[in-house]
């Protein structure tokens, strides 16, 4: 692996690209500053050694092509000066105005410049060759950190890596989130148990397919369990089941039992008669959900089987939350889940935790520093899992 680790950059102009697609409120405050935070040790490193940095992020999926308010990285900035405590040399202006062109030749040591959201510009997100090759003029040597954007195949994450064939590394955020994926597919400790959930089987099939092969145990919560749990013939009322996944449902199963993987579907289930938290709730066996109702939540006998299979495990991935969390009335399974998957890593246990909601679960529990690894990656995270070449990783190591 390229790391930074070994290299000085004293009086390099380095450009960094990072992930600080970061959450915000409507008056634009960050409502979390992770991705940022992450990246810190690769910036204070470069400032350690005596470069300049020339920060290279997106924003959101802006579409016009162009500078467009919305999206504009401008509290990023403000908040980066914040995390660095330094001045973050910034512009609203485009390349080909001249004005960051300049800015970056001006840049001295030590000092650090963000560009404009580089969704702004139309090639980014094609790929383009000759934006990739105006971006590297900006700099000497090529740093990717943002693992989250791994998966995109742009100007900025990928195609640039290019003109520095012999100056191109990982960051650290992005060293640590691979560490740590490779341990889980090619040097997990057994047992090994994947916990999966979310919503639909349809955004997990890849996932689902890729950790057959890997794991011992397989938990699967969330809406998801709903269209395993019809396609043995239980009863679901109006809980969320995709029916053109049925016969796919049945045959991951299949296929984890010619593989020896144990699953486990949680045995009951909280349901409610609406979807909010005054809706009446009961606890049912997960194949008798009545008409009307729907299941929200893992029942007290899953959570405790949960527990169980987590407790004896030596890794666990976990992706996606056991219910409708961000529901309190709904929330008991995915918190006792975090709770276990803590426990356990206090026992020595290496527990990676990915995918939105299940980072956000960890987080609103106060639980996120005590698990082995959370990724800052989303998309990419589960594109890893699902056994896909990143190019943004393949860009660094080829
Ligand atoms: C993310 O938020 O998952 C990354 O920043 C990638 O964003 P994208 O899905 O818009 O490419």
């Amino acid at each position: 692996m390229k790391s930074i680790k070994d290299v000085n950059f004293k009086g390099r102009k380095v450009l960094l690209r990072v992930d600080f697609n970061v959450p915000v409120d409507d008056n634009k405050n960050i409502t979390d500053d992770t991705r940022m935070r992450e990246s810190m040790p690769t910036i204070n490193k470069l400032l350690a050694d005596g470069a300049s940095i020339i920060i290279m992020a997106h924003f959101g999926r802006p579409k016009k092509g162009g500078f467009e308010p919305e999206f504009t990285l401008e509290p990023v900035a403000k908040h980066l000066k914040e995390l660095t405590g330094r001045d973050v040399k910034f512009t609203q202006a485009l390349l080909g105005s001249g004005e960051p062109e300049n800015m970056a030749a001006e840049l001295k040591d030590g000092e650090i410049m963000l560009l404009e959201n580089i969704r702004f510009y139309p090639g980014e997100t094609k790929g383009d060759e000759a934006l990739a090759e105006q971006l590297s003029k900006l700099g000497d040597c090529y740093i990717n950190d943002a693992f989250g954007a791994a998966h995109r195949e742009h100007s900025s994450t990928a195609v640039i890596a290019k003109f520095f064939p012999n100056d191109k590394y990982f960051g650290f955020l992005m060293e640590n989130e691979v560490r740590n994926l490779e341990k889980l597919m090619h040097d997990a400790p057994r047992p090994f148990t994947a916990i999966i959930g979310g919503s639909k089987v349809s955004s997990k099939i890849g996932i689902l397919e890729n950790l057959i092969d890997k794991v011992d145990n397989m938990i699967i919560i969330g809406g998801m369990r709903y269209t395993f749990t019809k396609s043995l013939g239980g009863k679901i009322g109006n809980s969320i089941c995709e029916d053109d996944k049925l016969d796919l449902a049945r045959d991951l199963m299949r296929r984890m039992d010619e593989k020896g993987v144990k699953y486990y579907l949680p045995v009951d289930s909280v349901i409610g008669d609406k979807f909010g938290n005054d809706a009446n709730t009961q606890i049912v066996a997960s194949g008798e959900v009545p008409d009307g109702w729907e299941s929200m939540d893992c029942g007290p006998e899953s959570c405790k089987a949960i527990r169980d299979i987590i407790m004896q495990s030596k890794t666990i991935l976990w992706n996606g939350p056991a219910g409708v969390f961000e529901l309190s009335t709904f929330a008991k399974g995915t918190n006792e889940i975090a709770l276990s998957v803590a426990d356990a890593c206090k026992q020595g246990c290496f527990a990676a935790v990915g995918g939105g909601d299940s980072v956000a679960a960890v987080k609103q529990m106060g639980l996120a520093d005590q698990m082995s690894y959370v990724s800052t990656g989303g998309g990419a995270m589960l594109e890893y899992l699902e056994g896909k070449v990143l190019p943004g990783i393949k860009a660094i190591q080829e």
